[in-house]
C-alpha cells in the first residue's frame, strides 16, 4: 500500500518524515526544468516531503520563500540562489531557527560559511575553463584576431560570474582571442536570440559565440540563421549544459562544443538532507562530475542524454 507519513510533528530521527523546503531559481532553461524534475522525483523516492517554490529568477521571491519555510518549521531548507550576494540576513534567520541549509547548484558569496551545511553542485569556473581550452585548441594553428561574443547568464549569478572568469582565464595567454562584446541573455532562449541579434548588428566580424548555457545558444543560433550566416561554420558556437536540444544542434553542425553541467542533483541532495537532519557531518563541498562534448562525439552521446 501507499507509504504513509507518520503524524505531523514527528520530526527527525527514527521514522520521522523529513520535510524539505526547496527554493528553486525558476524555469528559465531546459537545464532548470531537468533539475526541478530530478529534485521532485528524488524527494518522492526518498520519502521526503517537498515544499517547492519557484522564484521566477527573482532574489526577493526566493528570500520570501525561505522565510515561509522557516515559519513552517521545515526540517531542512535547500535552495539554488539566483544571485551570489545578499543572503546573510535570511540565512542567519534560518540558522537561528535551527534549520540547516543546503546550497544546491549555485553557491552564495558570504564570509560566514556556518550559514550553510554544504554546497552540492558544479565547478562553474572549471566549466568556463573547459570552454576556453576547447577554443584555444581549435584555433591553435589559426591566425588572429579571433573575435568572440559572449552571452552571459543571469547577472550576478554564480554560473555567469564563474563561467565568464574561467573562460577569460583560459584564453588570456594568447592575445589573438578578443571578447568584442559581452552581455547578459539571462539564461533564456528569447533573450539569447535578442542579444545575439544586437551583436550581429553592432559587430562586423564575429568568429565565435560563447554562450553560458544551451538555451541562450539555441536562441542565438536562430538569430545567426536569420542573418543569413551558418552557426557552427561561419560563427563557431560554444555552449554549456548539455541538454538534448543542444546535442541535436551539434549533430546538425550548429554547435561546435558543449561543456556539460549536470542538473541531476536530486538523489545526492536527498542523501545529504537525511544526513544533515540526523546531525551527521557532511563534506562542505560536493562536486558533480561532468564532461566536455565536441561535435564529433554528439551523435554517439545523444541517445543516452537524459535531460
Ligand atoms: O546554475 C546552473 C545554470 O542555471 C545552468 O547552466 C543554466 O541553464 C541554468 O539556468
Amino acid at each position: 500500500g501507499p507509504t504513509s507519513a507518520p503524524a505531523s510533528g514527528a520530526k527527525t530521527g527514527s521514522g520521522g518524515t523529513i520535510t524539505m523546503g526547496f527554493a528553486q531559481v525558476g524555469a528559465e532553461s531546459g537545464w532548470r526544468t531537468a533539475n526541478t524534475k530530478s529534485v521532485q522525483e528524488a524527494a518522492k523516492k526518498a520519502g521526503i516531503e517537498l515544499k517547492f517554490s519557484d522564484a521566477q529568477q527573482k532574489q526577493e521571491n526566493q528570500i520570501k520563500a525561505i522565510r515561509t519555510f522557516i515559519q513552517q518549521k521545515v526540517d531542512v531548507i535547500a535552495f539554488s540562489p539566483v544571485v551570489e550576494s545578499g543572503w546573510d540576513t535570511v540565512l542567519k534567520e534560518a540558522k537561528d531557527a535551527g534549520i540547516p541549509v543546503i546550497l544546491t547548484d549555485r553557491a552564495v558569496d558570504t564570509k560566514d560559511t556556518s550559514l550553510y551545511k554544504t554546497f552540492l553542485g558544479s565547478d562553474f569556473v572549471k566549466e568556463g575553463k573547459s570552454a576556453g581550452e576547447w577554443l584555444t585548441g581549435a584555433y591553435a594553428n589559426e591566425q588572429g584576431p579571433v573575435n568572440i561574443v559572449e552571452l552571459q547568464g543571469t547577472t550576478g549569478s554564480a554560473p555567469a560570474n564563474d563561467r565568464k572568469a574561467g573562460f577569460a582565464d583560459a584564453i588570456r595567454a594568447d592575445g589573438k582571442f578578443k571578447i568584442v562584446a559581452s552581455q547578459t541573455g539571462d539564461f533564456t532562449r528569447a533573450k539569447g536570440k535578442e542579444v545575439m541579434q544586437a551583436f550581429l548588428k553592432s559587430q562586423k566580424d564575429i568568429d565565435v559565440l560563447y554562450a553560458h548555457n544551451d538555451d541562450m545558444a539555441l536562441g542565438a543560433i536562430q538569430a545567426i540563421e536569420e542573418s543569413g550566416k551558418k552557426p557552427g561554420t561561419d560563427i563557431k558556437v560554444i555552449s554549456v549544459d548539455g541538454i538534448k536540444d543542444a546535442f541535436v544542434a551539434m549533430t546538425e553542425g550548429k554547435i561546435n562544443v558543449v561543456v556539460e553541467c549536470n542538473p541531476m542533483l536530486g538523489d545526492q541532495l536527498m542523501e545529504l538532507a537525511k544526513k544533515v537532519v540526523a546531525g551527521e557531518s557532511v563534506p562542505t563541498r560536493v562536486e558533480t562530475q561532468e564532461g566536455v562534448f565536441p561535435q564529433d562525439k554528439a551523435a554517439a552521446a545523444l541517445p543516452s542524454r537524459n535531460y
